[in-house]
């Protein structure tokens, strides 16, 4: 490890903040007890996840919490502790937590020693909160994402009391390091490397319910690395919402301050991670660094998901993202010629206000040229508070749609033939569980994402494997083990 990452300075507050959470745990853990005692069963609870990567990460934290307190994990909402993990990035999202609130209020009527906490991004909203309290009177705790570290302590509360607790924060610039964490799974997991996100896109909300950028310190992220390994994780992914700025918010002669590219050299280091991913990189922050980096590691996953968001200049000027569809495409050019195997996906979004179908005529264009081997495609949600809001020339809805399936269908045929291309490779992929749909089938995930359905056995689950791909079916393939 490099030099510069030993030498850097502990965080003080962390372990205050870590052990303090360590004592909640213990109280909250005598009431559950109690309860157990007094109910004569076992205490049970669910965390639901909502949003992305970074969510589910800490869905991750929320559910230690409560395994240490004493309560089961269960997937079942008809639970004693229920926690909604939310996201608010576009409209559909917040909408999906209504809905499920709804039942849950029927669920507790029958079980009186239900707890109902909402955490996540969404309530760093206002609005969402206000309504929660006026709509969804039976909710017992509401929270942010920025004193998420402060979840036992909250639970604790909560345990004793019979009143809505409600504690938000309008940001902060702290990072709570070694929070217990339960991984859903055995041998993969996600690793922060930063929180937050300066960009301010000017449709998007993150910035304003996850703040400013804060980076971990190199050290701490190498040392959570090599803690996973011991626990046996084989593939890390590395998380940001825009992780080419990582350390920028260190001081210039901060020796913590080392470039994304470095930091993914030195997680490559790390004995036993044998793959690692990393999500989001911004394109207007991609560098030559970071290609080189990805060359010469063989262990960085030869995928890379890179965000267009729009293909015409004038929307994307409008957009804020800070590069035109020309230097995207240049991009995207330099990267197919130095890694030839690897794979792009994107995300794009269909109806900014003012994108005419001609407009979109350019987003296709790059669909095309770039070949992209998935996009997940989005309708434009209006969040208010964003710049884009107050955009007067919103897109009628028919015009919307009729785009979006436009794109659709150009997005699936780019896809599928990317895939085909793969026909009767052998690749080494990362089992990760049984096919949802078929008992006798694993599923595996190769360095590029694609997925691979084949036969063997269940004890294969977590290791590196060997799989030719037979069959293309669009988006995954059949294969079997070599
Ligand atoms: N930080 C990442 C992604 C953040 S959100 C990045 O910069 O790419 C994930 C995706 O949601 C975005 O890439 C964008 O395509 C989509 N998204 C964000 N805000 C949206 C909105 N208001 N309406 C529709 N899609 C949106
Ligand atoms: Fe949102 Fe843009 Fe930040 Fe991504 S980079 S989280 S799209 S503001
Ligand atoms: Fe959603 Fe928050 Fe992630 S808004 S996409 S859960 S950062």
């Amino acid at each position: 490890m490099n030099g510069n990452i030993l030498n850097s300075n502990i965080n003080d507050i962390k372990d205050e903040e870590s052990s303090r959470a360590l004592k909640y745990i213990e109280l909250a853990k005598e009431k559950v007890t109690a309860l157990e005692k007094e109910l004569g069963r076992k205490m049970r609870a669910c965390v639901v996840t909502f949003g992305c990567q970074m969510n589910a990460r800490d869905s991750e934290k929320l559910l230690a919490t409560l395994s240490l307190a004493g309560y089961e994990e269960t997937d079942s909402e008809d639970a004693d502790f229920v926690i909604y993990n939310t996201c608010t990035v576009r409209d559909n999202a917040d909408q999906r937590v209504y809905g499920r609130l709804g039942q849950l209020g029927n669920l507790k009527k029958n079980n009186p020693h239900m707890k109902v906490a909402i955490c996540g991004c969404m309530m760093q909203e206002t609005s969402s909160v206000e309504k929660i309290q006026k709509s969804y009177r039976f909710v017992d705790l509401i929270f942010g994402t920025h004193n998420i570290y402060k979840f036992a302590e909250l639970l604790n509360t909560t345990l004793e009391s019979d009143r809505m607790i409600i504690d938000i924060w309008k940001d902060t610039d702290k990072i709570v390091e070694d929070l217990p964490v339960k991984r859903k799974y055995s041998f993969k997991s996600g690793v922060n490397i930063m929180y937050g996100c300066n960009n301010f896109c000017t449709y998007c909300i993150v910035p304003y319910v996850r703040g400013r950028e804060r980076s971990r310190s190199p050290r701490e992220i190498i040392r959570e690395c090599e803690k996973l390994s011991g626990d046996g994780v084989k593939e890390v992914m590395l998380l940001g919402q825009n992780v080419n700025s990582y350390g920028l918010d260190f001081a210039d002669n901060d020796p913590d301050r080392i470039s994304f590219a470095l930091l993914l050299e030195e997680v490559c280091k790390v004995d036993g991670i044998k793959r690692v991913r990393f999500m989001t990189p911004h394109p207007k922050d991609f560098s030559d660094e970071l290609l080189d980096v990805i060359e010469r590691n063989p262990k960085i996953a030869r995928h890379i998901h890179l965000p267009l968001q729009a293909g015409n200049n004038e929307i994307l000027r409008r957009m804020n993202r800070k590069y035109t569809k020309e230097q995207y495409l240049a991009l995207v050019d330099k990267i197919r010629k130095k890694l030839p195997d690897v794979a792009i996906t994107t995300d794009i979004i269909v109806g900014f206000p003012g994108e005419t179908s001609e407009m979109l005529d350019d987003t296709i264009d790059v669909v095309r040229k770039a070949s992209f081997d998935n996009a997940f495609t989005f309708i434009y949600s209006k969040r208010t508070g964003t710049p884009a809001a107050g955009f007067e020339d919103q897109v009628p809805e028919d015009v919307v749609k009729e785009n979006f399936d436009r794109l659709l269908k150009v997005v699936q045929d780019t896809a599928k033939e990317q895939a085909l291309k793969l026909s009767g490779r052998v690749e080494e992929v990362l089992v990760e569980g049984r096919n949802d749909h078929d008992e006798r089938l694993l599923t595996g995930r190769m360095s590029n994402n694609t997925l691979v359905h084949f036969e063997a056995d269940e004890s294969l689950i977590g290791s590196f494997v060997n799989v030719r791909l037979d069959e293309c079916h669009g988006f995954y393939y059949m294969g079997r083990m070599v």
